[in-house]
């Protein structure tokens, strides 16, 4: 066993080295929690609500909720929250209290949506033009509406403003649900200065954020923040847990919330400010080497997400772990992304694609269509 693990790490010391794509902070000490290790910490039930089970975190669990209400802008007694398993599950959580928020009943509630998909302009957020005629097809019902702050392929922030303004013009006022998902950017964009504000003081009705993306964890959680009136309509007392039953899941990992607890005690606003400011620092970086080498490549402006095109190599890919679809690829720039490992990277890529292109010319398509002329300084592709 001992050598199985001993190989086992390595190939994560391997594998973390060579890590660009996904957006998780691969960078993060939490030593000092391995004296916790041999407790099953279970958090099962509502955060508010002491349940019997008395190894629980709930204290760490109001903690990190109370950072959040105070980053997005809601009063401690009006807010309820719990910490997810992932930012699927806040997504899942916030949709749901949008639905119950207008009384259908819960098991119909997760598979019976009428689902519309809106479309986007070119940098990946929502077309507030085309949102405005499909919400006009659905005047007889009120609206749920997802709105992404930080979309997964190209980092494209949705412009809440206007999605609000858009509601409201089309006689939709008081009878909407939004549901903010901010799986990555929800805890970059409170630190970019000219980005658009999510905040309670808004419409709106949660806001999501995977905790191991920006803040950096071992294992996948999330936190979700909803308004605390809207929680009573989905929420019953079970007497077995002699709790709430308000989340998704039953038993709820209660480490998560001490991980969570430790790092925003240890950054705090200004040392996420200053990791924000470096990653985007960073992948200007890698977007202006990307192009000096004559790849093709964008970057939305409050994005740290560098799309460039699909490397043809698909064992460089995986040995980078990129993310693609279809003919685009994206590194994420994460606080453990440096300077350095860019380098690496680019050095790698711009090698790979004289054997790759030996003619000086890429035969992927141009991704000059997805990324519009203005932000294409590609100049393999003419765009
Ligand atoms: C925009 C967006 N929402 C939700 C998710 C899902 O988050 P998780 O992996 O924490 O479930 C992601 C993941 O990348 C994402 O990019």
């Amino acid at each position: 066993m001992a050598s199985v693990l001993a190989r086992y790490r390595r190939s994560l010391v391997e594998r973390t080295r060579h890590h660009l794509g996904y957006p998780y902070n691969l960078d993060f000490d939490y030593g000092e929690l391995a004296q916790l290790q041999h407790f099953s910490i279970n958090n099962l039930g509502d955060p508010f609500i002491e349940s019997n089970y008395g190894v629980h975190s709930r204290q760490f669990e109001v903690g990190v909720l109370d950072w959040f209400a105070r980053l997005w802008e809601i009063e401690k007694d009006q807010y309820w929250g719990y910490i997810t398993n992932c930012g699927t599950e806040g997504n899942l959580h916030g949709i749901l209290v949008g639905l119950s928020h207008y009384s259908v009943f819960k098991a119909a509630r997760m598979y019976r949506m009428e689902c519309v998909k809106v479309d986007t302009l070119i940098t990946g957020e929502i077309d507030c033009a085309d949102f405005g005629k499909k919400i006009l097809l659905n005047q007889d019902k009120p609206a749920i509406i997802n709105v992404n702050i930080g979309t997964t392929v190209k980092g494209a922030v949705d412009d809440l403003d206007l999605v609000i303004e858009t509601l409201e013009n089309n006689g939709f006022k008081g009878r909407f649900y939004i549901h903010c998902d901010g799986a990555l950017f929800g805890l970059m964009m409170p630190f970019v200065k000219r980005a658009p504000k999510v905040t309670f003081k808004k419409p709106i009705g949660s806001v999501s954020v995977s905790g191991h993306k920006f803040v950096g964890c071992p294992m996948p959680c999330g936190v979700q923040i909803t308004r605390l009136e809207h929680i009573n309509a989905l929420s019953r007392n079970v007497e077995y847990l002699a709790s709430r039953d308000a989340t998704i899941m039953g038993s709820r990992n209660g480490h998560a919330p001490i991980f969570l607890w430790y790092t925003l005690n240890r950054k705090g606003y200004r040392g996420f400010q200053k990791e924000v400011q470096r990653c985007l620092r960073n992948a200007h970086y890698l977007r202006d080497r990307l192009r000096a080498a004559g790849v093709s490549a964008m970057l939305n402006e409050l994005s740290s997400t560098v799309v460039f095109e699909r490397p043809p190599d698909e064992e460089f890919v995986r040995r980078w772990q990129l993310a693609c679809q279809g003919s685009i690829a994206h590194v994420v720039v994460m606080p453990n992304v440096t300077i350095d490992k860019l380098d690496h990277f680019l050095d790698e890529l711009v090698a790979k694609r004289a054997a790759w292109f030996p003619a000086g010319g890429s035969q992927i398509p141009c991704i000059a269509a997805d990324v519009g002329e203005e932000n294409c300084a590609c100049t393999l592709h003419r765009c």
